[in-house]
């Protein structure tokens, strides 16, 4: 992504705001680990999405008066002595000439500036609640210039979530941004392919999970969209398994649901496959049901269907599927209706994806579910989970978790499939674990 992209991203947030309106988005702040110990920095995705801009004690202000748009950027100064222990930072001077701040500010000057940041705008926007340390000296200044009306000063009469305005620019992606998340779905496959060759019974599921951030690294990418879940036999019945730490067995599945982020954008892919790299007869068949659900709910992706439209398609063919082998029993319709397949597929078949693995963006509008458009990218990850001690079920489906996930793009003419290059059906995948790494 080039600062050129956040620029356009900027553009169009403006063309959103209200004529006479400004906008004030701080970043998060850095957070301890532990101690004096920091976890690495990551920007919150609004922030970074209208700047481009990636350090810790920064805010921006965006600002517009009738067609005049500008944003001020508030962030930390140059400083050798600081800069000789944490690298070197930005500063002001390169936050006008490369980012294309319109006013740079030390972030110390905050409190100073924003009576005259305030004045002139009738609206503002600003997430009230969400936790923002600034609130209370803005709320504070805001209350300040009320208490001024006699000087017939203009400030913001009213306080609008940001959210709304900016999510819905969000849940489009551009050409730029689905550059990246196709750059971000090709290092996951490739990581995924990784682990199917490497994975052997009695490897450790930690083990499996560094041979996923080994081939990131190796990418060129040490940052992932979220804590990878490596899931062996009846652990990938616990969707967000990421404790890791049991061994591997032979005969079972294994669950990987791990992606790689990208310039901030991030992938979101999971197979299971069998740990010594054939499919049993009962793993076989309850892996062709997901299969054919998630394949029965991607054909639903594509321009104006609506939202719900894949998952209604995966729950029909799960619930079939599980009244073929005798797992659910009853009439089809009845099933689907009454919810029976919820204990065995509790989730829902897919998410929006973007900078934000659950990324934002709202799923319905009007109260109905909304229709796919070009540029939306969503997941479609259909599932089955049968935990060991699963009631009134056979012993011979217990102790399996099954998801398949894909990260789909909605094009003009139906879809493209970012992560379709890491092996799915049965037969690609026994082949490709029967190649050898040796
Ligand atoms: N990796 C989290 C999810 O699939 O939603
Ligand atoms: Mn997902
Ligand atoms: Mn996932």
């Amino acid at each position: 992504m080039s600062l050129k992209s956040f620029a356009r991203h900027r553009a169009a947030f403006f063309r959103q705001m209200e004529k006479r309106s400004i906008a004030i988005l701080p970043a998060v702040p850095h957070a301890v680990r532990n101690r004096d110990v920091e976890y690495p920095y990551h920007p919150e995705s609004d922030f970074f999405y209208l700047t481009g801009f990636s350090e810790p004690n920064a805010i921006v202000v965006l600002k517009r008066e009738g067609q005049r748009r500008s944003w001020v950027l508030f962030c930390q100064p140059r400083d050798a002595a600081t800069e000789q222990w944490v690298g070197e930072r930005i500063g002001l001077k390169r936050a006008k000439s490369e980012w294309g701040a319109t006013e740079a500010w030390a972030i110390e000057q905050w409190d100073e500036k924003l009576p005259e940041l305030l004045t002139g705008a009738d609206h503002l926007y600003f997430n009230l609640g969400a936790g923002h340390a600034i609130e209370s000296t803005l709320l504070a200044q805001l209350h300040q210039l009320r208490m001024r009306n006699r000087s017939a000063l203009c400030y913001p009469q009213s306080v609008h979530t940001l959210d709304p305005l900016l999510h819905e620019i969000r849940v489009r992606k551009s050409v730029d941004e689905l550059h990246a998340m196709r750059r971000a779905a090709e290092i996951s496959v490739e990581a995924h392919r990784h682990a199917m060759r490497v994975c052997q019974p009695g490897m450790g599921e930690g083990q499996l999970e560094g041979e996923v951030l080994y081939s990131f690294s190796q990418q060129g990418c040490r940052t992932v969209a979220y804590d990878s879940i490596v899931a062996g036999g009846n652990n990938a019945c616990t969707l967000h398994y990421i404790r890791n730490s049991d061994l591997l067995k032979d005969g079972d599945l294994v669950l990987i649901d791990a992606g790689a982020e990208w310039q901030g954008y991030a992938a979101d892919i999971t197979r299971t496959f069998p740990v010594n790299g054939r499919f049993s007869a009962a793993q076989k068949q309850l892996y062709e049901i997901v299969l054919k659900a998630q394949q029965a709910a991607i054909r639903q992706v594509r321009p104006g269907r609506r939202w719900d439209a894949p998952h209604r398609a995966a729950v029909r063919v799960i619930t079939k599927g599980l009244l073929e082998l005798g797992i659910l029993k009853g009439e089809l319709k009845t099933l689907i209706k009454e919810e029976h397949y919820k204990p065995y597929y509790m989730h829902q078949t897919g998410h929006w994806l973007g900078m934000d693995v659950h990324d934002v963006g709202r799923y319905k509008v009007g109260g109905k579910w909304r229709p796919l458009e070009p540029g939306m990218v969503l997941t479609v990850e259909p599932g089955l989970y049968i935990p060991l001690g699963s009631k009134g079920v056979t012993k011979r489906w217990q102790g399996i978790g099954i998801r398949i996930e894909d990260d789909v793009v909605v094009t003009q003419e139906g879809c493209e499939i970012l992560t379709d290059k890491t092996p799915k059906t049965v037969a690609e995948i026994e082949q490709w674990m029967a190649l050898s790494t040796d």
